[in-house]
């Protein structure tokens, strides 16, 4: 695609100079783009939406655009920006190429971002951002929300399918990973927890963010402080639970996601300590007491789902999740199966920790 083309078509100051590419983050293909404003260079972030995984762009950058608008006028926020799309020349925040790509571009700010921190004050003010993110939109209206990817944190769904997929799956990947079916399976009434207090309408859905890793927060680069909540593609009506405890599962995790030595796999409960303290600093106002029990839970529940969805992917053959060596997805789920144990042993303390900061 031709960049400079495609720049033409946003409302953007000044004349096109280059880009850059950026290679953080998994989904999206994303630039940093050169303008010449007077005597000034202006930077843009411009991003191509991957329409393998989001079949609907228009609808993601209509509830973007909808809780970017609901935070900008229910709230004075002082401490964490909204991430604002640049118009098309029809007003669109978006622009779609011959293929047929949506593309859309916003201020590319000169910030830190970590992969995986381990700076307890990034990773403190990563949960305060995802917190804050989350108490900005109490009050709005979930159900308004397009859901862009059904069913996305629905545990008894995914572990129903896994099942399916056991049963229809012959050869040497069931065999080999019998182990770890045998675990999922055994656990999977815990897992259930929070789509039965959902059914059961004891806790509210809220406007979740669903992809709470430490890379869709971008940081000051002078104070480390959080600046924006970013990659707001998966924002759909959910739990707190799945935005806490997938957060925590993926930044207090002492290993990447695909560590072979098991023995190294641990739940910190130092950096947990700390993301709970950023987590809860705004949230505990409005969080119910039902929600609040579910919380230290949820982090057991949002790994053992990725461990199933990992599984399921081994079985199928790695049609979902690219996989760079043999047994990957093996390897993957193997790795979210020893941060369950791990977490399991410390669930006590978990409670403990997430009720001293919901005080
Ligand atoms: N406005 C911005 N200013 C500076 N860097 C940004 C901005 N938005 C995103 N980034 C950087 O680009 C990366 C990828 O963007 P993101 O929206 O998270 O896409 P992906 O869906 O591919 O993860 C981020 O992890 C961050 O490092
Ligand atoms: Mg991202």
């Amino acid at each position: 695609m031709d960049i400079f083309e495609l720049c033409q078509d946003f409302c953007f100051d000044g004349e096109f100079l280059r880009y850059e590419i950026v290679t953080t983050g998994n989904i999206n293909t994303t630039y940093k783009v050169f303008m010449q404003c007077g005597d000034k260079e202006e930077r843009y972030l411009l991003q191509k939406i991957n329409k393998n995984v989001f079949s609907h762009p228009e609808k993601i950058m209509e509830n973007i655009t909808s809780v970017n608008a609901y935070i900008d006028h229910r709230h004075k926020c002082e401490d964490l920006f909204v991430l604002h799309f640049i118009s098309n020349k029809s007003g669109e925040p978006y622009v779609i190429d011959k293929d047929g790509n949506f593309w859309r571009a916003c201020k590319f700010f000169d910030c830190a971002c970590f992969d995986s921190p381990d700076n307890l004050d990034v990773i403190e003010e990563a949960g305060r951002a995802f917190g804050q993110f989350q108490y900005l939109l109490n009050g709005y209206d979930a159900s308004r929300l397009h859901v862009t990817i059904p069913n996305f944190h629905d545990t008894r769904k995914r572990i129903l399918s896994l099942e399916k997929t056991i049963k229809y799956a012959s050869g040497d990947r069931k065999t080999v990973a019998q182990e770890e079916i045998s675990y999922i399976l055994d656990n999977k009434k815990l897992a259930f927890k929070l789509c039965e207090l959902l059914d059961e309408g004891k806790i509210p859905l809220r406007v979740t963010h669903n992809d709470t890793k430490c890379n869709n927060v971008i940081f000051r680069k002078d104070t480390l402080k959080a600046l924006a909540v970013i990659d707001l593609d998966t924002i759909m009506p959910g739990l707190c639970a799945y935005d806490f405890g997938d957060g925590a599962r993926s930044i207090c995790s002492t290993t990447d996601e695909d560590e072979q030595d098991l023995s190294l796999v641990k739940f910190d409960l130092e950096r947990f300590e700390r993301f709970s303290k950023g987590y809860f600093k705004y949230l505990k106002e409005i969080l119910t007491d039902e929600e609040k029990d579910t919380l230290a839970l949820s982090v057991y529940i949002m790994t053992l789902e990725l461990a199933a969805r990992f599984l399921q992917d081994y079985l199928n053959g790695d049609v979902y999740f690219k996989v760079r060596m043999k047994n990957h997805n093996l390897i993957r789920a193997r790795c979210q199966i020893a941060l369950c144990k791990d977490i399991l042993t410390k669930l006590d303390k978990m409670n403990e920790i997430v009720n001293k900061h919901l005080q």
